[in-house]
């Protein structure tokens, strides 16, 4: 089936947003501005270990995002990252639509744009491209890019720091439980955990007020790591608001995921997030989700849990939470 690609209505330049992307007046960013003078938590990682726990705890359950700083992964490499995936969509349309998925019949890999409507019939100003990189067992790389050439060493070498930083994040995580450093990593399937590479691109949007890129939602992952070119656009809700992230260079923005929400009984918190577009600039992001393999059996650690503090959430495979999420049924 012909999709209407997002990237290819921009180039054909329009002076109006079509109806189909105009938000409902409550949701369109005009009506709905960010709150002014409030920032979000940096995080540096080269700080003494019982700092980073606290911080990232203190984050972790505050906001449910921060942004890490000194995280070793080299500037150079995320430069790369983000020239090979831009790179992607620079190619003509037909080359692109070689790698088109087909989420209603399961295949998520791909080239993608959403185009299942919400309630209100709208979609998002958005094309993306999705992959996993890890476990090796799971990444196809038939579906990768294969232009520019060196797509693929960028993304291997860029899974191997995004992995790294899962295991120093989820043990700094646990810590911040009160627990052993390895439990959250066995329960996101150990060597089994799936890192899921999505790049956002937006285009250039004629009416970027009336828009949204990616509509309020949280993130069905354990973590996600995102970086993005200089382009803001990430805004998060807390506390009845929201609020602008500024872009930092070579930052890593960290979102909590639902799972871990589940798996810390509460205490972290999934964080709601929205992305908001650019009337003369392409916004683009690199999301990388943590998750555990579908099999896995996710629900609140039983050492969190006693008299005073029940289960706030039920225990299900993550299969059984993406399907409930996809469909909109409850939890
Ligand atoms: C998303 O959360 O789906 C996208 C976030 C971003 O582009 O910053
Ligand atoms: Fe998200």
């Amino acid at each position: 089936m012909e999709v209407e690609r997002v990237q290819a209505l921009a180039i054909g330049g329009l002076n109006e947003l079509p109806a189909k992307f105009v938000r409902p007046a409550h949701e369109q960013p005009e009506n709905s501005k960010a709150l002014e003078g409030v920032t979000v938590p940096v995080i540096s990682l080269a700080q003494p270990h019982d700092v980073v726990v606290k911080e990232v705890a203190e984050a972790a359950t505050e906001w449910g995002f921060f942004l890490i700083t000194d995280h070793g992964i080299p500037s150079p490499l995320i430069q790369q990252l983000q020239k090979v995936g831009h790179e992607f969509f620079l190619l003509p349309q037909e080359e692109k639509e070689a790698y088109a998925n087909d989420p209603a019949s399961g295949r998520f890999d791909g080239y993608g744009t959403k185009m299942t409507k919400n309630h209100d019939e709208k979609v998002e100003w958005i094309d993306y491209f999705f992959h996993l990189t890890a476990p090796p067992s799971k990444v196809n790389y038939e579906i990768w890019p294969k232009n520019p050439p060196s797509y693929r060493e960028v993304n291997d070498q860029y899974n191997k720091e995004m992995l790294r930083v899962t295991d120093k994040l989820l043990e700094v995580l646990s810590e911040g439980l009160g627990l052993e450093a390895k439990v959250l990593k066995s329960h996101v399937g150990n060597e089994e955990v799936e890192l899921e590479m999505k790049i956002n691109m937006y285009p250039p949007c004629p009416q970027p007020q009336l828009a949204l890129g990616v509509e309020p939602h949280t993130d069905m992952s354990a973590l996600t790591l995102l970086v993005s070119n200089d382009v803001p656009g990430l805004q998060l809700w807390k506390d009845d608001n929201w609020v602008a992230v500024n872009y930092l260079p070579n930052a890593v923005f960290v979102h909590i995921g639902d799972q871990m929400e589940v798996l810390s009984n509460g205490k972290y918190k999934s964080v709601l997030h929205r992305s908001l577009v650019n009337k003369e600039r392409m916004r683009m992001s690199w999301a990388v989700f943590v998750a555990p393999p579908h099999k896995a059996v996710i629900g609140p650690l039983p050492e969190l849990l006693d008299e005073k503090n029940p289960a706030k959430y039920s225990t299900k495979t993550y299969a059984e939470y993406r399907h409930r999420k996809f469909n909109k049924l409850p939890q």
